[in-house]
């Protein structure tokens, strides 16, 4: 390994709530160990175009608290291609980059395995994403704080729904995984969630309706994964509208709310943990790896694990709601 190694640093997808805290992390403990950092703009977007710029540790002063990312992401169908690809390692090699730090979810993270297996570039992949669905890890930056956000607005919706006595479906992101619907609906207390993971024949909603949802409460509170597939909250309620026309229902799509707001403690910690981690990794000579948490240690997941394998949902948390629901 070099002793002294240039670093970049992109996040790149979906922004989240956590991911300052990481550029900063990663920055701080690179310039410790006398390494320089450029960060690049706009996830690989940037590093297309060539929009990097040096980090000093004052570039990312006053941000672990900011939600969002300074150094902006994108969604780049360019860098899907070989020639994108090609235009990227153009600019790693013009600056002098040995590796690169990912901060993103697993379509950032495949983009990276993409690059490493055509050129000679190290990667290093942090999990940033709301939607806790990377394989390896226990959780990501960003989902705490956006399961705080969820928490304290079903909050709000049971105001109005126990005053109406009505039904809400409550649409929450998550893209094809029910993380944030599930344990937002532990922790709101409300009585059911709809989730992809729930792969089961049963109707979701049949099923719901069948546990008596009028015997003990008035109004019910339902979390809905989003979903292509499924039609999401609103399919629901118009379902509930036609078979049950008993029911007064309304919906409420949180959307891009989930994404934005200060991050939580947790997700501080989280990816400052991670951040520091990653330039511990380049030092041992790591490549290609996902720097996760399990179990509270910190652990390195080929990246190709990551975005490979579907992240299941722990079985006892669908109790856990089922039991409490009542
Ligand atoms: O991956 C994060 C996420 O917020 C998903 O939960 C959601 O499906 C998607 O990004 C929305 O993407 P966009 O902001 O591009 O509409």
């Amino acid at each position: 390994m070099k002793e002294k190694m240039t670093i970049g640093i992109l996040t790149s997808g979906g922004d989240a709530p956590g991911m300052n805290a990481a550029i900063r992390a990663v920055t701080r403990s690179a310039i410790f160990a006398g390494w320089k950092v450029f960060g690049i703009y706009r996830g690989y977007e940037g590093l297309i175009n060539g929009d990097i710029k040096e980090f000093t540790s004052e570039s990312v002063s006053s941000t672990i608290q900011r939600g969002g990312t300074i150094l902006k992401t994108a969604r780049c169908d360019e860098f899907r291609t070989p020639e994108g690809r090609a235009k990227a390692w153009a600019n790693i090699q013009k600056f002098g980059i040995d590796a690169l730090v990912i901060i993103g979810g697993n379509g950032s993270l495949s983009g990276a395995v993409e690059l490493a297996r055509e050129y000679e570039i190290r990667v290093i992949g942090l999990p940033g994403t709301i939607d806790n669905d990377l394989y390896g890890t226990d959780s990501t930056i960003g989902y705490d704080t956006a399961l705080n956000t969820i928490v304290e607005c079903v909050d709000k919706i049971r105001d109005t729904a126990t005053s109406h006595d009505r039904i809400f479906f409550v649409e929450v992101m998550g893209r094809d995984a029910g993380f944030l619907a599930q344990n937002s609906a532990i922790a709101a207390g409300a009585e059911a969630a709809i989730i992809p993971e729930d792969r089961t024949d049963i109707d979701q909603l049949a099923q719901f309706i069948g546990r008596g949802i009028r015997k003990s409460k008035n109004s019910s509170i339902v979390l809905v994964s989003e979903s292509k597939k499924g039609g999401g909250a609103m399919h629901y309620a118009e379902r509930v509208r036609k078979e049950y026309p008993e029911y007064d229902v309304r919906v409420t799509i949180l959307g891009h709310l989930q994404r934005g707001g200060t991050p939580s403690a947790y997700d501080r910690i989280l990816a400052s943990r991670l951040g520091v981690a990653a330039v511990e990794a380049l030092k041992e000579g790591q490549r290609n790896v996902m720097i996760g948490v399990k179990n509270d240690q910190i652990v390195y997941v080929p990246i190709g694990r990551a975005v490979k394998y579907d992240k299941p949902i722990d079985p006892e948390l669908l109790n856990v709601l089922t039991v409490l629901s009542i």
